[in-house]
């Protein structure tokens, strides 16, 4: 039986799977067969973007699962991302619409602005369209993604809108304590990406094989349990089944509050995977 999964509620009132499965960089069948995968194992949240190029896959995957068991369409939250290249405001609607189009699900559960790219500095467009695709139920949730604080306030005073969700950059290394306090003040859910930390995770970390020991579970499943109880919503990625398996079943246990600081103390200012300082990078 599929695990039961929590939710959190947003600040516009929907539910949302308090673990998602990452899509990136899974294409074509693979993607394909990776999201009805996860979709067996249980996950009810997937994330894509317009620039993984793998929306169509990606609905197709979702729309196949959602024939073959009979769950409602409802029941499963698909999120995607607008690109740099479309943040203008006829090129967002136009962006999201095709979107739409790709995933042949209906309305976009949750759209989020995948990265601010402040010196091209038309981000503040692209949240003015997201505003106005959610009014045209176009999409039903509007988030961010790695946005800082100063970008989140100049969004919110433009539009009196605060995204619900900031998608950021969140492991062990680099713990987004401020980013997570941001949040919190500003009530915005903080969904992690590269939640294990990717290809630096620290699976031999001690803080993380102690609590892997004491409660018979793995390093991946110690660190996602960290992400959930910090309030976070990760987003793994596995390609891999059993994986996908692994990663989703984190709802069983606790880990104390001395293992929770403890991991914490791995983060370091210079923990990010590589040089995607939002204030800097620019991704179109
Ligand atoms: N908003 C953004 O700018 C942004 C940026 C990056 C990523 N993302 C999103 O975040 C998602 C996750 O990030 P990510 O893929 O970079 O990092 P991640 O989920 O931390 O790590 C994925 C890697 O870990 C492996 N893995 C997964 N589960 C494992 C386990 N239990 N034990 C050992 N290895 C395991 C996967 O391999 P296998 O697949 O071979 O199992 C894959 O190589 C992406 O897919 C994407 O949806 C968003």
């Amino acid at each position: 039986m599929a695990p039961h999964i929590p939710t959190h509620t947003l600040n516009d009132g929907h539910d949302i799977p308090a673990l998602g499965f990452g899509t990136y960089p899974l294409k074509d069948d693979e993607a394909v067969d990776a999201v009805y995968s996860a979709l067996q194992t249980g996950y009810r949240l997937i994330d894509s973007a317009v620039n993984y190029g793998n929306e169509i896959s990606v609905g197709k995957g979702i729309r196949k699962y959602l024939e073959e068991s009979g769950t409602a369409r409802e029941d499963i939250t698909i999120q995607t991302k607008l690109p740099g290249r479309h943040h203008d405001y006829k090129a967002a609607i136009n962006s999201a619409q095709e979107s739409f189009d790709k995933l042949q699900l209906g309305t976009i559960d949750v759209l989020l602005i995948h990265w601010p790219n402040p010196i091209t500095n038309k981000f503040r467009d692209a949240w003015r369209a997201l505003v106005e695709l959610q009014k045209r139920d176009v999409v039903r949730t509007i988030g961010v993604s790695n946005f800082t604080a100063e970008h989140l306030d100049l969004i919110i005073d433009d539009t009196g809108v605060t995204p619900a969700i900031n998608q950021i950059e969140l492991h062990p290394n680099f713990n987004q304590e401020e980013m997570r306090a941001a949040h919190r003040e500003r009530g915005i859910q903080t969904q992690s990406w590269s939640p294990l930390g990717k290809r630096q995770a620290p699976y031999s970390a001690a803080p993380v094989t102690a609590a892997a020991e004491a409660h018979g579970v793995t390093p991946a499943q110690v660190i996602l349990r960290w992400q959930v109880q910090l309030g976070n919503i990760p987003m793994p990625k596995s390609a891999t089944p059993s994986r996908q398996a692994e990663n989703l079943d984190v709802f069983g246990f606790e880990l104390t509050g001395t293992e929770m600081g403890a991991i914490n103390t791995l983060t370091r200012p210079d923990g990010r995977l590589f040089d995607g300082d939002p204030n800097t990078h620019e991704e179109m």
